[in-house]
């Protein structure tokens, strides 16, 4: 602690402010004097002193008087009050009233003056540390808030950013897996766009059997992604007009398990590759399902709902062998499958909606943006 000490005595008696002056002849510390409560109270207002030592008896203001404004005034400085047997009872009470830290009695003892006055600084030394050290804890604490303010603001900046990327990526990811189930659905005219339309129509029954929409969407993209397998089957089987031997079935039947290998290393997808690999399962678990022939619940859901939309795409789209058939004829055929071949409920959910929408339904250039069906 580097600041300068220093004491203001009050005493109207010359004799005893010249007595104090030479008794703190040799301290290290400034000595002001005022023989007037009035002066002594301009003085302060120059002179920052710490610790003020007053007589009690004195004409215009008593001693109580000037330390009681000088605690308005001047709440940190020290105060005292030096003063006769006599007006102890009032020095007590001031004492009780807080108005004083501590009192002298006169005639004083020397060193013990010196040694209260030097305590005197000590307090007023202490106080003020504490004031500087609250002071800073204060700053701190706000430079801390503004920090973790600042911290907050940019943990989620990046977050969002992060997101952003992660839909981003996942988009393109989907997109280019689409663009592939399209290509594969290219190399044949008889079923281009195919897999855009299962993937619109598995959506829509799946929102008909009233499921989250987190559910839709994985219904939506496995629907989007489901024949993407047939990538890896030999163009003269895909492309073949007429009749597949045998050899050539079974070709075909394993694209759902090659389409879950495309999909198996891509993270996000990882729920959509299962509903991939079983979309030609048969409810009943029949051998006329592939590949692990499963039955009605071991099915993953997903799968059974795009089953009902891969046929009923199927059976409206003109086939090389076939024309389109009509609606009447998917209603029977559904119907009549269901429980062995297709989910009961599932097929009862695609009937409700063909009642409700008929032909609609089967609309081949319907717009379709599956984050605004969700929602909507
Ligand atoms: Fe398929
Ligand atoms: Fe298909």
């Amino acid at each position: 602690m580097t600041r300068e000490h220093t004491v203001l005595f009050v005493d109207d008696e010359v004799n005893i402010l010249k007595a104090l002056q030479r008794l703190l002849r040799n301290e290290n510390m400034n000595v002001v004097c005022a023989s007037r409560g009035s002066e002594a109270l301009e003085i302060m207002e120059k002179i920052p002193a710490q610790v003020v030592v007053t007589d009690q008896r004195m004409p215009e203001m008593t001693g109580v008087d000037l330390l009681s404004q000088v605690r308005e005034r001047h709440p940190d400085v020290v105060r005292m009050m030096l003063t006769g047997y006599t007006e102890m009872n009032i020095a007590v009470e001031a004492i009780n009233r807080g108005e004083i830290y501590r009192l002298i009695t006169k005639p004083w003892n020397d060193d013990e003056l010196r040694a209260t006055i030097r305590q005197a600084f000590e307090q007023s030394d202490l106080k003020d540390e504490i004031k500087r050290l609250n002071q800073i804890t204060r700053e701190q604490n706000f430079k801390l808030q503004d920090m973790n303010r600042n911290l907050e603001a940019k943990v989620r900046e990046r977050t969002k950013q992060l997101a952003a990327k992660h839909q981003e990526l996942q988009t393109a990811y989907v997109q280019t897996v689409g663009a592939l189930a399209e290509a594969v659905d290219a190399k044949d005219s008889y079923t281009r766009g195919h897999s855009e339309r299962v993937g619109v129509y598995a959506s829509k029954i799946a929102r008909e059997m009233c499921f989250p929409k987190e559910f839709i969407e994985r219904v939506y993209i496995a629907g989007l992604l489901h024949d993407v397998g047939k990538i890896g089957v030999p163009d003269r089987v895909i492309l073949k007009p007429d009749k597949l031997n045998k050899e050539e079935y079974d070709l075909i039947k394993q694209h759902p398990e090659i389409g879950a290998k495309i999909l198996e290393p891509v993270s996000f997808l990882s729920d959509v590759v299962p509903c991939v690999r079983h979309h030609h399962e048969w409810f009943d678990g029949c051998d006329r399902g592939y590949p692990a022939r499963l039955v009605g619940d071991q099915i993953p859901l997903p799968s059974r709902i795009i089953l009902v939309a891969d046929t009923v795409e199927a059976m409206t789209s003109d086939r090389p062998y076939r024309k389109a058939l009509d609606l009447d004829a998917v209603n029977s055929e559904l119907t009549k499958y269901a429980g062995s071949q297709f989910d009961p409920t599932c097929v009862e959910a695609f009937l409700r909606l063909l009642g409700r929408e008929g032909e609609s339904f089967i609309k081949k250039d319907q717009k379709f943006d599956i984050y605004e069906f969700i929602e909507g």
